[in-house]
């Protein structure tokens, strides 16, 4: 069963943290993503796990081995639970990740490791020096990168269905729309019951929920359109 993750992308910690309390008990996991943790600092992950979050942390590193290592082991440590990586940052890179996930782990509990395939925002041809489509590049990748030892990738619902096919990868996908919702700056988007049905394991949803009139109300009836 696919699981629904909020994305809190908010400039301010007090709108952040009282859409996060609409959501307690709704949504089981939120996203903490560079503008938050630009503004509100590592703090903010920490207080939306003492809520009851688990929380995924989406700083998208790309770096030398040795620092996206680190900076997985201090994730770790600060209690999130899904971090991701650049696919791109190639075998050294994501293996350096995996085992600094893995060396973190405590009761058997430990931050699952996705990498970003092509970025749900591009649209054909507007990948800077990359000539495949950005479903041909996300595919490729995510082959590439099943035998790197990642838990998953993070690709769009329109890619999934493939790169469950051809991989043992978990799927996280973003650029989930319902139906008629604005696409915002998204370009490869897709429904609720679309991703699941195609094979995603988690869906993030951010401004449909967070925009709404009534996040929590626009939660559920995700959830439901999700449980088919
Ligand atoms: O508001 P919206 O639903 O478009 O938010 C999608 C979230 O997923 C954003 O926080 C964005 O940073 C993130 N994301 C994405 N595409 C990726 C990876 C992450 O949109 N490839």
């Amino acid at each position: 069963m696919a699981q629904l993750i909020v994305a809190l992308d908010f400039p301010e910690k007090e709108a952040l943290l009282d859409t996060a309390r609409a959501l307690k008990g709704i949504v089981p996991w939120c996203k903490v993503g560079l503008e938050a943790f630009i503004l509100s600092g590592p703090s903010i992950v920490a207080q939306l796990a003492d809520m009851g979050f688990k929380v995924f942390l989406d700083l998208k590193l790309y770096d030398i081995p040795n620092t996206v290592s680190h900076a997985v082991a201090a994730g770790a440590r600060n209690g999130v639970s899904i971090m991701t990586i650049h696919c791109q940052g190639g075998k050294k890179m994501c293996t350096a990740a995996m085992e600094a996930a893995e060396a973190a782990s405590v009761n058997g509990e430990r931050p699952y490791i996705f990498g970003v395939t092509a970025l749900t925002s591009f649209g054909p041809c507007e990948m800077p020096g990359i000539a495949s489509t950005p479903q041909d590049f996300a595919l490729q990748l995510a082959r590439s990168a099943d035998g790197w030892g990642i838990d998953g990738v993070v690709c769009s619902g329109l890619e999934v269905k493939s790169i469950k096919m051809q991989t043992s990868l978990l799927a996280l996908c973003p650029g989930i729309r319902p139906a008629g919702a604005d696409k915002n700056d998204q370009a490869r988007v897709c429904t609720p019951l679309q991703a699941v049905k195609s094979g995603a394991d988690f869906l993030v949803v951010g401004r449909p929920i967070t925009r709404a009139a009534d996040p929590a109300g626009a939660a559920k009836a995700i959830l439901e359109e999700m449980a088919g």
